[in-house]
């Protein structure tokens, strides 16, 4: 039986097994996929699991994304410019990491019908998911991003593999057409955003990447302007989706019944 494996810290809450063996189970795929929480030091020792063909595959969360990348023998384009890798598995003998969030992202835009081309964004935070966020904007065809952060040199750093993207403090706002939490700010219900969106039209979209809660703050504060929104649950599993046609050539199907499952 083939072995999967996410590994991360803290890893209790992630709900990769639970989709991942469920698309087993309705693809009829003999495999197992498990959690695990890892120091640093032991990464090591689970790349050595996948040489010896112990693991087949693992997903990659927080804190590791970047720290594992060390450890590889063989980058995809987009792990390479996002230094992040999310999905590692075994080819000739090589370990190759990839980066799937930047489909995932991308596919979750798609659902929502909303047009990137030639529009705005606004980004808040400059942590993990973003250098993901930004690629798969670029792909999209946006025709500026715009970046603040808390800590300004953080956002200031992503210009060194993302030139033409924009950055601003804290607290200033810009014009956009669609505004992209990527802080850790929601995860507590009564997170606020601090910021004041006055004065804007319904056109826009409002994105959080968080999806637990699922309705943040700074997602309910998009809905009261009678804009579009969208918080990070689809993301979530269109990334998951694409680990899956990697390790097994198969597209599992995305529908009611699995989002009812998931719970989220
Ligand atoms: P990492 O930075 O380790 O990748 P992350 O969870 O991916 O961690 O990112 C957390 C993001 O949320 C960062 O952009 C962080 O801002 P800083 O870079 O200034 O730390 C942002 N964030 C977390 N708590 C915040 C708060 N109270 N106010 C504003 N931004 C916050």
């Amino acid at each position: 039986m083939k072995k999967y494996l996410v590994i991360g810290n803290p890893i209790e809450h992630s709900l990769s097994p639970k989709l991942h063996n469920y698309w087993f189970e309705k693809n009829n795929i003999d495999a197992s996929y498990s959690k695990r929480k890892i120091n640093q030091s032991e990464i090591q020792g689970i790349i050595s699991e996948i040489k010896d063909n112990k693991l087949s595959g693992i997903n990659v969360t927080v804190p590791f994304k970047r720290d594992i990348i060390s450890f590889l023998d063989v980058l995809s384009e987009e792990s390479r410019i996002t230094e992040s890798v999310n999905t590692v598995y075994i080819k000739d003998k090589k370990i190759v990491g990839h980066n799937t969030d930047i489909k995932g992202f991308e596919l979750s835009l798609k659902k929502t019908r909303f047009h990137l081309k030639d529009k705005s964004i606004f980004i808040l935070g400059a942590g993990g998911v973003v250098p993901s966020i930004i690629y798969a904007l670029k792909k999209l065809g946006v025709s500026k991003i715009t970046i603040s952060n808390r800590t300004k040199q953080k956002a200031e750093n992503l210009k060194e593999n993302f030139s033409n993207i924009n950055i601003v403090d804290w607290g200033d706002q810009p014009e956009f057409d669609m505004i992209i939490n990527a802080t850790s700010l929601g995860l507590s219900k009564e997170d606020d955003m601090g910021l004041n969106f006055k004065n804007i039209n319904k056109e826009k979209l409002f994105y959080d990447v968080i999806y637990n809660p699922k309705e943040t703050n700074f997602l309910k504060t998009g809905k009261s302007l009678g804009c579009k929104v969208s918080n990070g649950k689809m993301m979530f599993i269109y990334q998951a989706f694409e680990a899956f046609r990697l390790w097994h050539k198969v597209k599992p199907e995305i529908n009611e019944e699995l989002e009812n499952f998931l719970d989220l």
